[in-house]
């Protein structure tokens, strides 16, 4: 929403793409743009099926009339990127919806609205006819209908009125040309922001929130101060501002830094310049204002650099982002160890029934790999769970429960849901996230910002190994006063502080991964085996290989071989194992020699100079010897690097798998 300085369409619409292109890797199956026509009584949409590439080139044929370049003091554009949850991908059910034929409402639209037969129903009785098969359409004829049965009301009112109807989780943006020059937006359980960009700096940190139907008060009371003003709450200037709602900070930051995450059932809306927020409800714990937040995030994080793809260049940001997940925090000299957003906890943590790690995809990996240490140096029992699962089993959880929470997004919506579950029964919730102002993170107690940087590519690689990292330092926190444990904590802190060293030596294997990756890019399937510490490896492995070729892979716990699994070795089934000195060695010796056996011929990951392992393999992936409980980190590195090189192989879409998002709001 531009206020600030006179654009032309053309210009709105690159700003909107390129905000699109920033999002991509939260959907990407098909796109569209709404923006006002010449004459401003209109509004023109282009929508496509794919990717935002597809819609720029159409974006180009379409405008090409010279009024586009004509600068506008005001204009409201709207813009989407769609990964399908209701209808398929194609031009018909991208965003934006729209109300009726002469595009009166268009809406944007994340996430669900699990109500949307009934609201059909009653719509279709009123003589609205539906185009798509979309939940967001009946978003975009509600408002149309209350808007006819209700003139006196006011845009936002329009909208309060219909999210009022709906149920389940959204995240909206509604333009009209009924009301030219207003955007309205509002959030329930998916994320939104506010971007706000001005000439001058805001002399406010907040923007303060009204409550109830109160209309009057709007041009008063709750908008943004003028930067050179003294008194508290003055009306900004008309063609001051620029305004930016998001679902995701990247969209904006190369305009912004300054945001206001919005919280559930926040209705924002922006009219003549002026931003306000709204709430239908107060209840006790409500805060008065919502804060402008100042995001630290630079646009070259979210750039690929000289990279092909952004999951290469994140594989190859390890040495960095395991130490950024450590700066600050790990005192190699002191052996101390300090988690600024948990410490104030640990007491009550220490006296937990037990712990409980919740995530989905490769969050939840990262519970699996830490999970043995964590029982080992907390002393406590530790239960690991996928948040839907755990959800679907409505697991019993007790005040004294501590429940940790990990998601790369912060967004996930099984893990929120599960959050909110466990917060409503009185546990103790952990966040451990990589999106500051997300939901998860804002929703929780405590927690640990895992400061990986922001992460794009659609498989997650550095989030995971940061995660991990985490983890384990919260089980350094909470041994500290443990007599017993101090040799086996300096042996971890040691081997903490060789970390970034040798991941740098792990990705010179690059060239060795790809030579790999060529034997293996043609067949169908891929057994990964491990156990112990390396399990996490192989269901992590497996699932990168899966997201990024679409070949089938398993991870294979190396004990439950005999159980099933080895009827499918013969001497054509790629096998790739993980054998390392540790404790479970000779027990995965023996499942090597299970597999050799059966005419197996399995790649193996083995220690740097450990010739008899490497004796039993067909080729193998040397790394560096670290502590038992951090060898995942080294072993899962080849893992990522070869289900990258498989992908650029098979000629697949590194950072935008097929079918996939990176950040999945719906349940
Ligand atoms: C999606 C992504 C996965 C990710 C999972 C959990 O499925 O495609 O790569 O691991 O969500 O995401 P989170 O943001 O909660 O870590």
């Amino acid at each position: 929403l531009n206020y600030l300085t006179p654009k032309s369409r053309l210009e709105v619409l690159d700003l909107l793409v390129t905000g699109l292109k920033r999002l991509e890797y939260r959907g990407y199956d098909s796109t569209g743009v709404a923006i006002d026509s010449p004459d401003s009584k209109n509004i023109v949409m282009v929508k496509r099926t794919g990717k935002v590439k597809v819609l720029e080139d159409a974006i180009q044929e379409h405008f090409t009339g010279g009024e586009y370049s004509e600068p506008v003091a005001t204009h409201i554009g709207i813009a989407h990127t769609r990964w399908a949850t209701h209808g398929e991908p194609c031009e018909r059910n991208s965003h934006p919806q729209r109300s009726d034929e002469g595009n009166g409402f268009v809406v944007v639209h994340n996430g669900i609205i699990t109500n949307y037969n009934d609201v059909k129903t009653f719509l279709r009785k009123r003589g609205y006819e539906f185009e798509s098969e979309t939940d967001t359409e009946v978003f975009a004829k509600l408002v149309h209908h209350l808007w006819k049965t209700h003139p006196t009301y006011s845009f936002r009112e329009l909208v309060e009125q219909a999210i009022l109807q709906l149920e389940g989780a959204f995240a909206v943006a509604v333009k009209s040309k009924h009301f030219p020059g207003e955007c309205v937006a509002a959030r329930r359980s998916s994320p939104l922001l506010v971007g706000i960009k001005t000439k001058t700096r805001l002399a406010t940190d907040h923007i303060p929130i009204l409550y109830g139907k109160d209309d009057k008060k709007q041009t008063s009371d709750q908008v943004l101060p003028r930067s050179d003003s003294t008194s508290e709450f003055m009306p900004l200037e008309e063609k001051e501002v620029e305004y930016f709602f998001a679902s995701d900070a990247s969209a904006v930051i190369e305009h912004t830094n300054r945001v206001i995450y919005l919280e559930d059932d926040d209705v924002a809306a922006v009219r003549d310049g002026t931003l306000s927020i709204h709430r239908l409800k107060k209840s006790l714990d409500d805060p008065h204002a919502r804060e402008i937040t100042t995001l630290k995030m630079e646009i070259q994080q979210i750039m690929k650099g000289n990279y092909d793809y952004f999951m290469q260049k994140e594989i190859f940001e390890q040495p960095d982002s395991v130490v950024n997940t450590m700066r600050g925090r790990v005192r190699f000299d002191g052996n101390a160890i300090v988690l600024g957003g948990i410490k104030d906890y640990i007491p009550e943590i220490k006296r937990c029934r037990r712990l409980m790690l919740i995530g989905c995809g490769t969050s939840y990996h990262s519970a699996v790999a830490t999970r043995q240490l964590l029982e080992e140096l907390t002393e406590l029992p530790v239960m690991v769970e996928l948040a839907s699962d755990f959800l679907d089993r409505n697991t019993p959880i007790f005040r004294d429960d501590v429940c940790f929470f990990i998601s790369q997004s912060g967004e996930t919506a099984d893990t929120l849901m599960a959050l909110r579950y466990c917060k409503q029964r009185g546990a103790l919730i952990v966040g451990i996230t990589n999106t500051v102002g997300s939901s998860i993170c804002r929703e929780s107690h405590c927690g640990v910002h895992i400061n990986a940087g922001p992460e794009i590519g659609v498989a997650s690689t550095k989030a995971y190994t940061s995660q991990f990292i985490s983890l384990v330092m919260f089980a350094l926190v909470m041994s500290e006063d443990r007599l017993s444990l101090q040799q086996r904590r300096l042996e971890i802190l040691q081997a903490l502080s060789n970390l970034a060293d040798q991941i740098r030596k792990v990705l010179k294997l690059d060239s060795k991964v790809q030579e790999l990756a060529k034997d293996l890019y043609q067949h169908k399937s891929l057994l990964i085996m491990g156990r112990g510490y390396n399990f996490a490896t192989c269901l992590e492995g497996a699932l990168k290989v899966k997201e990024l070729t679409y070949m089938h892979s398993e991870g294979i716990m190396a004990g439950e071989l005999k159980h099933g699994p080895l009827a499918l070795v013969d001497d054509s089934m790629p096998v790739l194992m993980i054998v390392l000195r540790d404790p479970v060695y000779v027990k995965c010796m023996n499942a090597l020699q299970q597999v050799t056996s059966r005419k197996g011929c399995p790649v193996i990951i083995c220690e740097e100079g450990d010739e008899e392992t490497k004796a039993f393999s067909s080729r193998s992936l040397e790394i560096p010897r670290t502590v038992d409980c951090l060898q995942g980190i080294l072993t899962v590195i080849p893992m990522q690097l070869l289900s990258y090189h498989i992908a650029v192989l098979r000629g697949c879409d590194v950072d935008c798998p097929r079918n996939l998002a990176k950040s999945v709001t719906v349940e």
